[in-house]
């Protein structure tokens, strides 16, 4: 196909340099954007008398064919156009004529595809969004479930003290409201139109950026036509917060995967979210959890890539830019898979109740407690701490734990203790009297859920 640019040229580019730059392989996702791009664009030349109104009108229709014969398949994409641009131009002009080579009056691609990838985005991180959401309801569902399953809470990874299982839940719902923040604050920013950029330095013609503004739901033209062509400032947000997202998701299957070992034994995976071993019959695998931790490298990945593209670039558009795409879909793509594995994988898991029970009440868990208990009948916190110590020590050496150490040790040691301390070291007494805001009793984490769920609510 011979280029746009024929007229200029006294050669034929290199067919390697044309694989090269071409982009249509992967912003041909885009050709919804595009086309409704086109739309706004046209009908604005047709209602400023840039074009005719009649000129206007075919144009339109002819767009409106395109999307519908795209969408049914019954139009293929052309491998040989350079991108989604060029093939939905040149597809007009083979049916309109003429008429078609106007769309691109007082208008260049470089803010088309500045428009396209907003409107691409803008859509996208919805789905995004409500993957996100789908993920922290299922986790406040499981939190309601679990109110009284009493788990160890750790730090360092060593036994610190007690919680329920909803409450270490609801750590990843807040977290998870946050990512939903930041995509839509990221939005936001994002939904400026730059249609009206032009190559860089805006147009001679007559243009109404209100009105396209306006047709593509945007909330305010971009001010500077330099800028409108040239910031990505929004797929760097954008992937920063799917980075973020899939951070967390991390973390939660490294926990995941602890849970399933022997060592800990919490949770067990539903056999259609789990794999065995080609070679050792006994392996039940958390690929799932294993995957999405290792595809948080790759999102991060994309981030760099569009963060080091983006690095000293002068204004205003240059090519390199035309690496953002594969980056961002990438980064939507997987973190889209993983939310979409994730949440089934965790709804269809069996929560080992007892073990997670029986970890807690090893490992002097509520010694904090025992402390505590000395503090509340007047002792100073530092004098409890060590005569608490020297307890676990006792036990430590003796193979006992505080539960089991009779009175009388107690007492030999301070004589404050009395029968009560029984009672306020056992686990659920630890666990359910941290009523302070935040906290794993049972109240407090249902207040965390229904704050969850009006969160939720807002997005
Ligand atoms: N495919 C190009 C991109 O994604 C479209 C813009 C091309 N502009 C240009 N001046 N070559 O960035």
């Amino acid at each position: 196909m011979a280029k746009m640019w024929a007229g200029r040229f006294k050669k034929e580019a290199d067919s390697k340099v044309n694989d090269f730059n071409s982009s249509i392989s992967f912003d041909a996702r885009m050709y919804r954007q595009d086309i409704m791009g086109s739309i706004a664009h046209a009908t604005m030349l047709g209602k400023t008398g840039i074009i005719a109104a009649t000129e206007a009108d075919k144009i339109v229709d002819g767009l409106t064919g395109i999307l519908a014969d795209l969408d049914s398949g019954a139009l293929a994409f052309d491998p040989d156009a350079e991108d989604i641009h060029m093939f939905v131009e040149a597809e007009l002009t083979k049916r309109l004529g003429d008429t078609g080579k106007r769309l691109h009056t007082a208008r260049s691609r470089n803010d088309q595809v500045a428009l396209d990838i907003r409107l691409y985005l803008r859509d996208a991180m919805k789905v995004v969004s409500e993957n996100v959401r789908v993920l922290a309801e299922t986790l406040c569902d499981l939190a309601e479930e679990h109110l009284d399953t009493i788990m160890p809470g750790y730090t360092h990874l060593q036994r610190a003290q007690p919680i329920t299982f909803a409450h270490h839940l609801m750590a990843y719902a807040s977290m998870l409201i946050r990512d939903l923040g930041r995509i839509s604050d990221g939005v936001k920013r994002m939904n400026q139109n730059p249609l009206g950029s032009g190559a860089l330095a805006g147009t001679t013609y007559p243009i109404d950026r209100q009105l396209t503004t306006q047709l593509l739901g945007f909330d305010a033209p971009v001010m500077n036509s330099l800028d409108g062509v040239s910031d990505r400032d929004f797929c760097i947000e954008l992937g920063s917060a799917i980075a973020t997202i899939m951070m967390h998701l991390s973390r939660f299957s490294e926990e995941i995967i602890l849970w399933c070992s022997w060592e800990f034994k919490f949770l067990e995976l539903d056999d259609a979210f789990a794999t065995g071993s080609s070679i050792m019959p006994q392996k039940k695998n958390p690929d799932v959890a294993e995957l999405v931790r290792g595809k948080t490298g790759r999102v991060y990945g994309d981030l760099m890539t569009l963060l080091s593209m983006m690095k000293s670039l002068p204004l205003a558009y240059n090519k390199d830019m035309q690496e953002d795409k594969e980056a961002i879909f990438d980064a939507i793509d997987t973190v889209n898979l993983c939310l979409t594995t994730f949440t089934p994988m965790l709804k269809t898991a069996r929560v080992l109740k007892e073990n997670m029970r029986a970890a807690a009440a090893k490992g002097f868990i509520n010694a904090t407690d025992c402390a505590d208990y000395l503090v509340k009948k007047g002792l100073p916190f530092r004098d409890a701490y060590k005569i608490t110590g020297t307890l676990v020590g006792i036990c430590v050496d003796t193979g006992r734990t505080l539960e089991t150490l009779p009175l009388s040790e107690y007492k030999a040691l301070c004589d404050t203790f009395e029968e009560d301390v029984f009672e306020a070291i056992k686990l659920e007494t630890c666990a359910m009297t941290r009523s302070a805001l935040g906290g794993p009793a049972r109240e407090s984490v249902k207040a965390q859920i229904s704050w969850a769920k009006e969160q939720l609510a807002a997005f």
